[in-house]
């Protein structure tokens, strides 16, 4: 069997700067069609400015964009059309209702007034907020708003999702009811794109992610691969004590210190608790699956950004 794999996002060396500052800084990545692609990294890693030149709101500096083979700076229409979007920020018109919100922006892509009545009541279904549907949007929680913001970028049947951070401040319910939508999304073969600070979530829906800080890349990659890549299977904690870090530095095993804890990477922990035990002195031994969020502060420090 032939796979064909299409690129559907192509950014070589893309850069945005506002003045002196590099927010985006020659970062490079291809999307391929059905999948669901993550962005990931600290708050001002870049990854908005980034979503907002794939969506061809905000121009880029210098670099390569294509989105359905198509170059940002020079068909913004087209591809706005094949695009669904839902931005970071709740932008929701505060004065109409549900129903009235999503009647609104059906206008921008000239849909029918028929058409558009039935796209709407399949989507107020769909994100499960039918009995909504004439409550104005200061009286909505904030879960339902992302809910009512994922059914507007569902309006016009894109081809592609954006969502920046779609599941910002939900309960774990409407999480998971997100994340099942993001799936049936997914198997009908929307391609989606997505930013998240959720790196459980992140490993649960993205088939590729990248990890940015500070306008850069440093890491591209299937979830597992990246963990095992980076960090290994697994970590054994240890308490962090001189005698364990000087057995640790004999043993010449990869480690990291944090706090009162000791942090070593291992792919064979059974072997790696044994040797432990009979090398070093041990207080106490833990041992847990290494995750995304490993990776991720290990990459990108445990320092707060400004
Ligand atoms: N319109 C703008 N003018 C000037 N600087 C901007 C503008 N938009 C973003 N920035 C800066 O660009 C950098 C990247 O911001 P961006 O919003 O892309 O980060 P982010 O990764 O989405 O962060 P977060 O996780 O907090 O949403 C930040 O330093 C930010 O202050
Ligand atoms: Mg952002």
């Amino acid at each position: 069997m032939v796979v064909c794999i299409v690129s559907v996002i192509v950014a070589e060396d893309l850069t945005k700067q506002f003045g002196e500052l590099v927010a985006v800084d020659s970062v490079s990545f291809a999307v391929e069609e059905g999948e669901v692609f993550g962005f990931l990294g600290p708050n001002g890693a870049g990854k908005t400015t980034t979503m907002k030149m794939i969506q061809c709101v905000s121009p880029k500096t210098a670099g390569k964009l294509t989105v359905f083979g198509m170059e940002v700076s020079t068909h913004q229409r087209e591809i706005k059309k094949l695009l669904g979007v839902a931005p970071q920020e709740n932008n929701l018109d505060p004065d109409f209702t549900v129903h009235e919100n999503l009647m609104v922006y059906s206008r921008y892509f000239d849909i029918p007034r028929a058409k558009a009545e039935r796209m709407v009541a399949e989507l107020l279904d769909f994100i499960q907020l039918s009995h909504k549907k004439d409550t104005v949007i200061e009286q909505l929680s904030g879960g339902m708003k992302r809910r009512l913001i994922l059914a507007r970028a569902l309006i016009n049947s894109p081809r592609m999702l954006i969502l920046d951070e779609p599941t910002i401040g939900l309960d774990p319910q409407a999480r998971h009811l997100i994340w099942d939508k993001i799936k049936s999304l997914q198997s009908q073969g929307i391609t989606i794109v997505l930013t998240t600070h959720y790196l459980e979530e992140a490993a649960q829906l993205c088939n590729r992610l990248v990890i940015m800080d500070y306008g850069k890349i440093l890491v591209q990659g299937k979830p597992d691969e990246v963990i095992r890549e980076y960090i290994g299977t697994d970590i054994v904690e240890a308490e962090n004590d001189p005698e364990v870090i000087a057995c640790l530095e004999r043993n010449t095993t990869s480690y990291d210190v944090i706090g009162n804890r000791v942090q070593v990477y291992t792919n064979n922990p059974q072997e790696m608790i044994y040797s432990l035990l009979k090398e070093c002195e041990l207080g106490q031994i833990t041992a847990r699956s290494a995750t995304l969020e490993d990776v991720f502060l290990k990459l990108t420090g445990r320092k707060l950004r400004e």
